[in-house]
């Protein structure tokens, strides 16, 4: 079966359909930019020009930044605020004429890295975590997700965790990264304490570094890279429009 998958991203929206017996692209991945001005509306339009783009009818799976209920966006740290309240499904499935999922970013990447990548046939509890602008997060148990769980915003050294350590506070390719890792050292620990996964998941374009600093993070879970990287998102999306997720 085949379902396509969106991931809206603060700089680019990316689309292709998906094969899920393989959890694999089974076309091009179509980018076009985030528009600058990132309203629901304005996104919503750049969506339909990539389900056009690739003429797709079938399922679809849109993921966002925020979280989803219900189709509803309730949250927007790092997009336009206008999304709040915005009925993200109501409005995509009257604009492109197909059933649609939407879900929280990080959620559709832990579903991924469940069942095709880095945790696959990993039984209990899993926490997959993106490290980027802010810090997603997905809490997963034997391929069960628990949407919504947004641990990047828990007080963490008296600031939301995310401005504390997300990924953008370090470059990807170069430089001193050890006060950073450190901190993410803690923030690890902190999960451990709080959730005792047995896995975490460690995911985000930081993650090219992974191999640098792994030995220098002391949890108690077993610390893995993320392996779908990039499509993570389009994945989990086609799985959840595949399933009719509706978190
Ligand atoms: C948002 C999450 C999102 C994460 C990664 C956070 O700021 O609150 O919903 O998953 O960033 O994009």
């Amino acid at each position: 079966m085949e379902a396509m998958g969106i991931d809206i991203g603060g700089s680019g929206i990316k689309g292709a359909p998906v094969d899920l017996s393989l959890g694999a692209l089974t076309g091009e991945r179509h980018r076009i930019e985030t528009p600058d001005e990132s309203t629901p509306e304005a996104i919503v339009h750049v969506v339909k020009q990539v389900i056009d783009f690739h003429d797709w009818h079938g399922p679809v799976g849109v993921t966002v930044p925020s979280v989803v209920i219900d189709g509803i966006v309730l949250t927007a740290a790092n997009i336009d605020k206008r999304w709040i309240g915005f009925d993200a499904q109501g409005a995509l499935e009257a604009e492109l004429g197909e059933s649609v999922s939407v879900l929280n970013d990080a959620d559709a990447a832990g579903l991924a890295e469940v069942r095709y990548g880095a945790a696959r046939d990993r039984s209990g509890v899993c926490v997959v975590l993106t490290f980027g602008t802010g810090i997603g997060s997905a809490i997963i148990n034997d391929g069960v997700l628990v949407p919504n769980s947004e641990l990047g915003h828990l007080e963490f050294k008296g600031m939301e965790a995310e401005h504390y350590a997300a990924g953008r506070l370090v470059k990807r390719d170069t430089g001193d990264i050890g006060w950073w890792v450190e901190r993410v050292d803690e923030f690890l620990q902190h999960i451990d304490l709080i959730l005792s996964p047995k896995t975490i998941v460690f995911g985000g374009g930081i993650s090219k570094r992974f191999d640098d600093f792994a030995s220098q993070l002391h949890t108690r879970a077993t610390v893995v890279r993320a392996e779908l990287l990039n499509n993570a998102g389009i994945v989990g999306a086609a799985m959840a429009a595949s399933e009719g997720t509706h978190v």
